[in-house]
């Protein structure tokens, strides 16, 4: 039987789109369409027959962006549906918490997997936790693993018709860390402000603000009352004109690293 997909990714700088390129190249029984959720709001999904949701770990949970879309969706009731989160280094119950917000909107979860990545937020790079290196050659194998063991299930509900929750696993350890304060580290990292000597004035910063946060007029200007910490715009600013009161000109990660590109390469 013929079917369609459509797979969802939220992905600040990269990481989380590449991991789920790699899974939407490996599914074999669904023809499928890769969706930035940024451009998906209220997506009506009645005429697929498969969702994927694949986002980065924010603050020990899924980010605000990704909460609000899962709630925006029509059409999903009894669809199934999986899981993918990046992380790097601390995912906590995040699988577990989207697992149980795909259940409450009416789909089916099949499958879930956490990848570790390199960090992207910028408090943790400025200090060195770079995660770099990561994933190692298990965890590519078992992320790896993850894909195939996908497509084997959707083949399993298309031709079987079997299709029933399947439950997703994140460990004692995970389980156990709970969801960290958003805004008391929104409030550490201070107001965003620019430097006008630097900044060229090319909307960058506007263009990836997920939350619509950012205005230009020449030079940007930062709304803090939408921001949500995200750093998408120090991350992606050329000329690294965006700044905090603690952090300038340092930790940034623009895209996935080329170890990371060459891993998830198919
Ligand atoms: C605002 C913010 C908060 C983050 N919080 C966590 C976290 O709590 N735990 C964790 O393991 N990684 C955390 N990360 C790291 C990202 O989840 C990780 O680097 C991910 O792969 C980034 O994916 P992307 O390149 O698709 O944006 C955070 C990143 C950002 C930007």
């Amino acid at each position: 039987m013929a079917t369609r997909g459509a797979l969802f990714y939220y992905s600040g700088t990269g990481n989380t789109e590449l991991a789920m390129r790699y899974v939407a190249g490996k599914i074999s029984q669904s023809a499928v369409d890769l969706i930035d959720l940024r451009t998906a709001m209220g997506f009506d999904l009645s005429s697929y027959d498969l969702a994927g949701f694949a986002t980065f770990v924010d603050h020990g949970g899924p980010p605000r962006l990704f909460i609000d879309f899962i709630g925006s969706l029509k059409g999903c009731r009894g669809k199934p549906a999986f899981i993918l989160i990046t992380y790097g280094g601390m995912p906590g119950r995040t699988l577990k918490t989207i697992e149980r917000m795909v259940f409450k909107a009416g789909m089916t979860p099949i499958a879930g997997h956490q990848l570790i990545t390199p960090e992207n937020f910028v408090p943790l790079r400025v200090k060195g936790f770079t995660h770099d290196d990561r994933p190692n050659e298990k965890e590519i194998a078992r992320f790896k693993a993850f894909a195939s063991d996908l497509n084997d299930i959707l083949i399993t509900i298309s031709l079987k018709g079997d299709l029933k929750p399947r439950p997703i696993r994140i460990g004692i350890l995970n389980s156990l860390i709970p969801q960290k304060d958003r805004r008391k580290s929104k409030k550490k990292m201070g107001p965003l402000m620019v430097d006008k000597a630097l900044c060229i004035g090319c909307g960058n910063c506007e263009t990836v603000c997920p939350y619509g946060a950012i205005r230009m007029g020449g030079a940007p200007s930062f709304d803090d009352s939408r921001c949500y910490g995200c750093w998408a715009c120090y991350n992606h600013c050329p000329t690294m004109a965006i700044y905090t009161e603690k952090i300038r000109g340092e930790g940034h990660y623009r895209e996935p690293t080329e170890r990371l590109r060459r891993a998830l390469s198919y």
